[in-house]
């Protein structure tokens, strides 16, 4: 009887402990959020608020959080999304490709040259390709590194694509609360805040966007051709160049997506459809590649199957993306990594 005595009242212990704790989380969170809209509380509802205690919102994702305090000390271990053993994301997943050009990454395949090769006007030959390469190892010395520091023991990545089903959505707390975001190509940040939030820490650019980095984000630079890297180069080399707007400091957070991984992505994930992936699938692949969450905002067609921007209200009336890419195998790949718990997805597709 006695002992029976004892083992309730250990119980009870350990259950006002464990309240006490929660209070504790919920006072910090709900001291930090009372300023919050209500899509913000919206968002927390319909989505497990553990899944985003560690970054939410962004300032007190610091380590005197006591969540993460806890996690850091009892080294609870974080399961990368890719580490998820769904045998329909792994027999795609290939971590043997690295995202970004470095010196390790530089040995592209003849097949992958082929295939890049073809995507626009190209006229180089494998061998100067390599050759090129080689020469570009002193320029681009820490390219493979997306991320200099670990900043939470699961690094959690918010991919923001261009749809409009991000006006009026609210998801800007919700996408600022991220360790990084990843942007896409000219997306603007000021009059969207609301939806769109304002931290960024790198963009997706194709070459005619990369003109235009703003300062202290960094930009991942994604080539289609030959000229391409070869404009890169030169804007690195200079010391400064103000026109182009990658200074001395910017340059260092120059990364460059990998031919090769391209050619990984259109395979695997793009299901060798359209012409080439979107900026916003190939960003969403590399993420999953370095990310330990992943969860994507801002993709989906309109009902003319369309892709619309959020700051576009004249984008409205054109249709498809025709060859180039397959807006349909690329949605469809959205939802089957959403439906497989690799990403989770936030508007409609
Ligand atoms: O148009 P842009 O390529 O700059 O947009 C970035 C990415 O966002 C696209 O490549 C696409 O993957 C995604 N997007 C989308 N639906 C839209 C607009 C863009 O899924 N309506």
């Amino acid at each position: 009887m006695e002992r029976k005595v004892k083992l309730f009242l250990w119980l009870m212990v350990i259950g006002a402990l464990s309240y006490i704790f929660k209070l504790t989380m919920d006072l910090q969170l709900g001291l930090k959020t009372q300023d919050s809209n209500i899509m913000w509380s919206i968002f927390k509802l319909e989505n497990k608020e553990s899944d985003f205690i560690e970054g939410c919102p962004r300032d007190v994702a610091d380590s005197s959080h006591s969540f993460e305090l806890f996690k850091r000390l009892f080294k609870v271990p974080c399961e990368p999304v890719r580490s998820k053993r769904s045998p329909w994301f792994m027999k795609r997943f290939n971590a043997s490709i690295q995202p970004f050009l470095s010196p390790l990454s530089q040995g592209i395949v003849r097949e992958d040259f082929d295939w890049w090769q073809k995507l626009q006007k190209n006229d180089i030959s494998y061998e100067a390709f390599l050759d090129f390469l080689r020469k570009w190892d002193k320029v681009l010395p820490n390219s493979e590194l997306l991320f200099k520091e670990k900043r939470s023991i699961c690094t959690s990545c918010a991919v923001v694509g261009n749809s409009q089903n991000l006006n009026g959505s609210g998801f800007g707390k919700a996408i600022d609360c991220h360790d990084y975001v990843f942007r896409m190509n000219r997306g603007p940040v000021e009059g969207f805040e609301n939806d769109v939030g304002t931290f960024t820490t790198h963009r997706f650019m194709y070459p005619v966007s990369a003109t235009k980095v703003p300062p202290g984000t960094g930009l991942i630079f994604i080539p289609f051709k030959m000229s391409d890297l070869k404009w890169l180069n030169n804007t690195l080399m200079k010391v400064s160049n103000e026109e182009k707007n990658i200074n001395a400091t910017e340059r260092k957070k120059v990364i460059v997506y990998n031919p090769a991984f391209m050619h990984y992505v259109h395979n695997n994930w793009g299901n060798k459809k359209g012409h080439y992936p979107s900026t916003g699938l190939f960003a969403i692949i590399s993420v999953l590649h370095s990310c330990d969450k992943v969860d994507v905002f801002g993709f989906g067609q309109n009902s003319h199957g369309a892709w619309p921007h959020y700051w576009d209200k004249r984008y409205k009336e054109k249709k498809g993306q025709g060859y180039v890419h397959n807006a349909g195998n690329e949605r469809e790949m959205l939802e089957r990594l959403k439906d497989n718990g690799i990403i989770r997805m936030f508007g409609k597709t």
